[in-house]
C-alpha cells in the first residue's frame, strides 16, 4: 500500500510533467486534484516528441494506470474531450468526480474582464476561467459535473448561476449546460466517486500518485496573495481535492529547479545577469506551456524553500534542469539568512539538502525523455518511492 505525491516547491513549471511520468509507470492511479485547464505539464516521450496535458494526469503514457479527477479541481469540458481525443488515451481510463466544478463561459469572459480592469495591478492570469469558477464554487452556485448528468440538473445549475450575478445571461448558460451534458457524454470517460474508488484502491494495496498542479508559491493561502492561483498546491490539496486521507501519503516529493522562474505578477527574488538569463530562458525552455509567455528569471531562494518543504513535509526531491547549474558554472541562491551567496555546481544538492531535510532521489539534466532519471542513494532513498530497489 503506497501513496505518493509530487507538487511543485516553486512558482510552478519546475518540471512535474516529466518526474510524474517517470514515477507513473509503477502507478496503478494517477491523480490531479486542484487548479484545471490554467495547468500545463511537459512530458518528452522517449522518440525525442513531446506531449502537453492540461487537466489529464500526466500518467498518461502508462496504458495501465486509472486517470483520477478529483473533485477539488475545476474542469472545462469542451477542453477535457479536445485533450482526451488529441494526447489519444481511451477515455474509460479517466474518472472524473461528480464533484468537481465546470468552468462556463462566463468564468472565461470575467477572468479576462477582471485582468484587463486591474491594469498595472494584473495577476497575469491564464484567462481560462479558474479564479472565477473557485469563487462561485465558494459562493454555492457553481456547476458541478454531477449537474451534467442529466438534462433537468444541467437547467438548474445554469439557472442558478446566471442568477447569482448581474450579467449572466441565462438562456446563454442553459444552452451551453446543455452542450456540455452531450459532450461530457460523448467523451465516454465515468463520473463517479473518486475519493471512494481511491480509499478502496488503498485498501487493495494500489500504488497511488497525487499530481499537484501549479507550484507552493501560487497556493491561494501561503503564496503572496492576490499574486496566486485560486486552488491548494500542496499536501492539504490531497484531503479537500481528492478526499484521500492525508496521513496515507508516504512521500511527498518536491519537484525543484537550480533557480527560479515565475510566470505573472507578484513579488520575485533578484535575478541573474542578462546573458544569463537569456541563455536560461531559451536552453532552458522558460516559456509557458499554456500561454507562451516568457517567464520571469531569478535566482534559488532557499528560505521559501525550506518553508515550502517544512508545510508539506515533503522529503524527497527531485532536481530538474540539472545543466542549467552546469551551464551556470558558480550557482547564486538566497541562503536561510536570507543572503545572496554562489556555491559551485557539484556541491549545490548538499547546500539544498541540507537545507530542506530531503533528500534527492530524482535528477534531470536535459530536456530529452532519457535526462530523466532516478538516483538509489544510501540512507532513505535506496529504494525508490514504491519501495522497489
Ligand atoms: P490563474 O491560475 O490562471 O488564475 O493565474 C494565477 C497566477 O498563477 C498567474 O500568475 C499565473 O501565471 C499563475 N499560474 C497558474 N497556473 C500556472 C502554472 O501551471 N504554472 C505557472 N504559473 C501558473
Ligand atoms: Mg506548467
Amino acid at each position: 500500500m503506497t501513496a505518493v505525491m509530487v507538487m511543485g516547491l516553486q512558482w510552478g513549471d519546475e518540471g512535474k510533467g516529466r518526474v510524474v511520468d517517470h514515477i507513473a509507470q509503477r502507478a496503478e492511479s494517477v491523480v490531479r486534484f486542484n487548479g484545471g485547464p490554467n495547468a500545463g505539464h511537459t512530458i518528452p516521450l522517449p522518440g525525442g516528441s513531446k506531449l502537453a496535458v492540461h487537466q489529464l494526469p500526466s500518467g498518461v503514457t502508462n496504458q495501465d494506470a486509472r486517470l483520477c479527477m478529483g473533485r477539488g479541481m475545476v474542469v472545462d469540458i469542451e477542453k477535457l474531450a479536445k485533450e482526451i481525443k488529441e494526447v489519444g488515451v481511451n477515455p474509460k481510463r479517466v474518472l472524473l468526480d461528480r464533484r468537481a466544478q465546470v468552468i462556463a463561459p462566463c468564468h472565461r469572459e470575467e477572468d479576462g474582464a477582471a485582468e484587463a480592469s486591474r491594469g498595472d495591478k494584473a495577476i497575469g492570469t491564464t484567462k481560462t476561467g479558474n479564479g472565477p469558477a473557485y469563487a462561485d464554487k465558494y459562493a454555492r452556485v457553481g456547476v458541478t459535473v454531477g449537474d451534467l448528468l442529466t438534462l433537468d440538473g444541467a437547467r438548474s445549475a445554469a439557472a442558478r448561476l446566471a442568477d447569482s450575478r448581474p450579467g449572466r445571461d441565462k438562456s446563454l448558460l442553459t444552452d451551453w449546460a446543455e452542450d456540455m451534458r452531450v459532450i461530457l457524454d460523448q467523451t465516454g470517460i465515468e463520473v463517479g466517486d473518486v475519493s471512494e474508488f481511491l480509499i478502496e484502491a488503498n485498501l487493495c494495496d494500489a500504488n497511488i500518485l497525487f499530481e499537484c498542479a501549479h507550484g507552493f508559491e501560487l497556493d491561494i493561502d501561503h503564496g503572496d496573495y492576490p499574486y496566486v492561483t485560486s486552488s491548494s498546491c500542496g499536501i492539504g490539496g490531497v484531503y479537500s481535492g481528492a478526499g484521500f486521507p492525508p496521513l496515507e501519503v508516504e512521500h511527498v516529493i518536491g519537484v525543484m529547479k537550480p533557480y527560479s522562474t515565475r510566470i505573472g505578477a507578484g513579488s520575485f527574488v533578484p535575478g541573474f545577469l542578462d546573458e544569463q538569463t537569456n541563455y536560461i530562458r531559451e536552453k532552458g525552455g522558460e516559456y509557458g506551456v499554456t500561454t507562451g509567455r516568457a517567464r520571469k528569471i531569478g535566482v534559488l531562494d532557499l528560505q521559501r524553500l525550506e518553508r515550502a518543504c517544512l508545510i508539506n513535509s515533503v522529503d524527497r526531491l527531485a532536481l530538474t534542469h540539472l545543466d542549467m547549474a552546469m551551464y551556470l558554472d558558480t550557482v547564486p541562491f538566497i541562503d536561510l539568512d536570507g543572503k545572496y551567496t554562489v556555491v559551485a555546481w557539484h556541491d549545490l544538492h548538499s547546500v539544498i539538502e541540507e537545507a530542506t531535510g530531503a533528500a534527492i532521489q530524482y535528477i534531470s539534466d536535459g530536456p530529452q525523455h532519457q535526462c530523466m532519471q532516478q538516483l538509489f542513494g544510501e540512507e532513505g532513498t535506496d529504494a525508490d518511492v514504491w519501495g522497489l530497489r
